[in-house]
């Protein structure tokens, strides 16, 4: 059973220079700004907590398409990832608000790429070392970009340390072991599953069954060992069951987004 206090762990420390975490002592109050008595501001706090919430879920989602609408792969592969990571979440016993913040994460985990050149990102051929140095900044791009966002600051260590490898080979951090958030730990798990399993320019799926034997492979090394041996539990006709919903819905987009280029 994990706490949900060890998915923010590290977060601090392991943020980029520069980057500072907001917290309660560090964010303005309305007051502070001599606005409070603003009707736009009253009209904001009035906002149900419910309606808050799905207007952010709202906003994180167009985020995504964002990403998808200039990377035709990560369209699709981020709402998977976090259907994937929230999945796997509950099954570690997490709580279903620390299971949501993971979703959330996973949903966003690839916002960075909005910062990566097109042309890089969509290149059919190996990259050039240079073009890999700039894939590899969008974790902490996305950090960037999600840091002014108040409430989703706790959703951060996943975006900024899905890269880590559990042997310490990974990116940004080279952190290794438990000091890689968990966070970070399970998106890797469930990023780098959809990565096989989807076409990409330069390879070809593989299937479920091969996909879940390069984790077995990798367990201890790329990944943690004990949460692949939780996603390891998965069978491949529980995966497709659990994407299914969304597979109907990415292809919607899809052939939206197929349109829109075509007009
Ligand atoms: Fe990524």
């Amino acid at each position: 059973m994990f706490a949900f206090d060890t998915l923010c762990s590290q977060a601090e420390s392991s943020l980029p220079e520069g980057f500072v975490r907001m917290n309660s002592s560090t964010a303005k109050s309305p007051d502070s700004d001599g606005v409070a008595d603003d009707a736009a501001i009253r009209a904001r706090d009035a906002v149900p907590s419910d309606d808050l919430h799905a207007l952010m879920l709202g906003l994180m989602r167009s985020l995504t398409s964002a990403i998808g609408a200039k990377d035709a792969y990560t369209c699709g592969h981020s709402e998977r990832v976090a259907l994937l990571s929230r999945h796997l979440a509950t099954q570690l016993g997490l709580s279903d608000a620390a299971a949501d913040r993971i979703y959330l994460s996973g949903l966003l985990h690839d916002v960075g790429k909005i910062g990566v050149p097109e042309a890089v990102l969509q290149k059919p051929g190996k990259l050039t070392r240079d073009e890999f140095e700039q894939v590899r900044k969008h974790p902490e791009i996305g950090v960037r970009i999600l840091i002014e966002i108040k409430r989703i600051e706790d959703i951060i260590p996943g975006v900024l340390h899905h890269h880590e490898r559990y042997d310490g080979h990974g990116y940004p951090g080279r952190l290794s072991g438990k000091d890689i958030p968990l966070m970070g730990r399970i998106i890797c798990l469930a990023d780098c599953f959809d990565a096989m399993t989807s076409d990409r320019p330069y390879c070809k799926a593989l299937s479920s069954e091969a996909a879940l034997g390069e984790i077995r492979r990798c367990a201890g090394t790329q990944f943690d060992p004990e949460l692949a041996e939780t996603f390891l539990k998965l069978r491949p006709e529980q995966i497709h069951l659990l994407l299914s919903d969304h597979e109907d819905r990415s292809r919607k987009m899809l052939s939206c987004q197929e349109s829109l280029k075509a007009a």
